[in-house]
């Protein structure tokens, strides 16, 4: 348990993010006795507000957000004890000093010096080197081990911002103090890849290309752009999803067993992934990349708008709205393996999931006719909604007759655990309480992705005749998409919904 007082210090806490997912996930954590009795949330913002009226706004939001179905009002009433609120202004140096009061007077009362004191960045990405300055010239981080600052995504707009800003950071903070949010690593799903992998010895011996033929990775929302139009202008589904998300899926899937389960090395091992995957050169975006815009639609009966008709969106926009790659991995276990990864808005289906292809059988022992179907093996990781693995397999069908057909052995998280799976928020909030670096990205990490990308970006930007909207609402993308992967000779995988029958 993590017992150390902390304060806790949320910049941009009456934003999106601060309403919608941390405050529910510190709730979550004081009920479930993760966190001290000595611990504070300092909310700050523009805003005037009284630590009342912003714990109501707080409690508001877990009413709506929180896993739990109510909020009590005794639990809520002992939580709200720890919510204070201070007007800030984040240029102010005077917002800073003010703060660093309020820290010291905690102490003094707690009685405690080993207080951890996390200051969380969730305000607009442009706001993150004046923070982070401010509360360096405010002396406010100058306990390197007992401070820590947390950034949001988006981490730099391209390979160049990112690297400007980690340079900022580094300058006046110790890495261990640098905490970079990529939610997607907070998810159970996403974590038991590596258990998965790692714990079990008869996968990992498969787990090359001598029995795996290729990779999808696959994040669809059913969701538009919904009001945040004005950042998604300038970002699109490769700078949203691609160069964080799913390559941070991918690297799970294709990393190297790790010697231990250290921070570093788990980052090590993930960087080493990023540092080998093939460059685009020109004629590998032309063929291997496709971007896409959706058009206005019907999605489960309600009409909605195309992404140019979205508020804050421009008429002409060309900003992706789905984006899907073929990569190469080039080192010794990954060589000529594909990896396909896409992601989109307005798709079909929301979910997210990776599914891994093995090799056919080298030699088919049971003629056509005694196939109903005929699948190669495939493992399915389910990362969300279905939380579940599958391994696809032929088996023969019941009946005097010898018929084959694809079955799945299941793992349901749901059918397999009664507790409720926290929130990723709760665990990567839990984690830099307690000061584990594992699930978040290492400043090496980001820049190798966005150097990664870096060609596809510039592309994409300098071509402007694209002829945007090519997808409809509740489809599943472009058609080019589908092309980029049957050229293989494979086609993209989706998990039948819970109420259809298996494939
Ligand atoms: C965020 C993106 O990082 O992830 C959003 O900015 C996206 O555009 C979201 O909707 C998806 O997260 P989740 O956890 O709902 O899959």
């Amino acid at each position: 348990l993590n017992r150390e007082p902390v304060i806790f210090v949320l910049f941009g806490a009456t934003g999106d993010l601060s309403q919608r997912k941390l405050a529910p996930a510190l709730y979550n954590l004081f009920l479930d006795s993760w966190l001290s009795e000595t611990f504070c949330i300092i909310g700050t913002g523009r805003t005037k507000m009284t630590d009342k009226s912003f714990a109501a706004t707080l409690k508001d939001s877990v009413r709506k957000f929180s896993r739990r179905n109510k909020v009590d009002t005794k639990e809520w009433t002992s939580f709200a004890q720890h919510i204070t609120y201070a007007v800030a202004d984040v240029k102010q140096i005077s917002s800073y000093e003010k703060i660093g009061k309020q820290i010291n007077d905690l102490k003094l009362k707690w009685k405690s010096k080993s207080v951890q004191v996390i200051y969380y960045l969730a305000v607009s990405p442009e706001l993150f080197p004046v923070i982070s300055q401010q509360l360096y010239k405010a002396g406010l981080m100058k306990d390197t081990s007992h401070t820590r600052i947390v950034l949001e995504k988006p981490f730099g707009h391209d390979f160049e911002s990112a690297r400007e800003l980690n340079q900022l950071l580094e300058k006046m903070y110790d890495e261990k103090q640098i905490y970079r949010i990529d939610h997607y690593l907070g998810k159970e799903t996403v974590q038991n890849i590596l258990a998965f992998r790692f714990a079990n010895s008869i996968i990992e011996p498969l787990w090359n290309r001598d029995f795996i033929e290729h990779v999808q990775i696959s994040v669809t929302e059913q969701l538009g752009v919904e009001s945040r139009g004005a950042y998604y202008e300038h970002a699109g589904a490769l700078k949203d999803m691609i160069q964080n998300h799913v390559l941070q899926l991918l690297c799970l899937v294709a990393m190297e067993p790790p010697i231990s389960f250290n921070a570093d090395e788990i980052r090590d091992k993930k960087v080493a992934v990023l540092n080998a995957m093939r460059a685009f050169e020109k004629e590998e975006i032309r063929l291997n990349t496709v971007r896409g815009q959706y058009a206005e639609g019907w999605v489960q009966g309600d009409e909605v708008p195309g992404y140019r008709q979205e508020p804050d969106v421009d008429k002409d926009s060309n900003t992706e709205t789905f984006a899907a790659l073929k990569f190469y991995v080039d080192n010794w276990r990954w060589q000529g393996v594909p990896f396909y990864v896409r992601s989109g808005k307005r798709m079909h289906q929301t979910s997210s999931v990776i599914s891994i292809q093995f090799k056919d059988v080298p030699h088919k022992v049971f003629p056509g006719e005694t196939m109903e179907s005929w699948q190669q093996n495939r493992l399915v990781i389910s990362i969300q909604p279905e939380m579940s693995i599958r391994l696809q397999l032929q088996a023969k069908r019941p009946g005097l007759d010898m018929m084959l057909n694809t079955v799945d052995m299941v793992f349901d998280y749901n059918g397999v655990y009664t507790t409720q799976t926290p929130e990723a928020y709760e665990t990567l909030l839990l984690d830099i309480m307690s000061g584990d670096q594992t699930l978040f990205m290492r400043g090496d990490q980001v820049e190798t992705a966005w150097a990664l990308l870096m060609p596809v970006i510039n592309t994409w930007q300098g071509r402007k005749s694209i002829h945007f909207p090519n997808y409809a609402a509740d489809s599943w993308g472009p058609e080019e998409a589908e092309a980029l992967i049957a050229r293989d000779g494979f086609h993209w995988f989706t998990l039948p919904l819970k109420d259809s029958k298996q494939e």
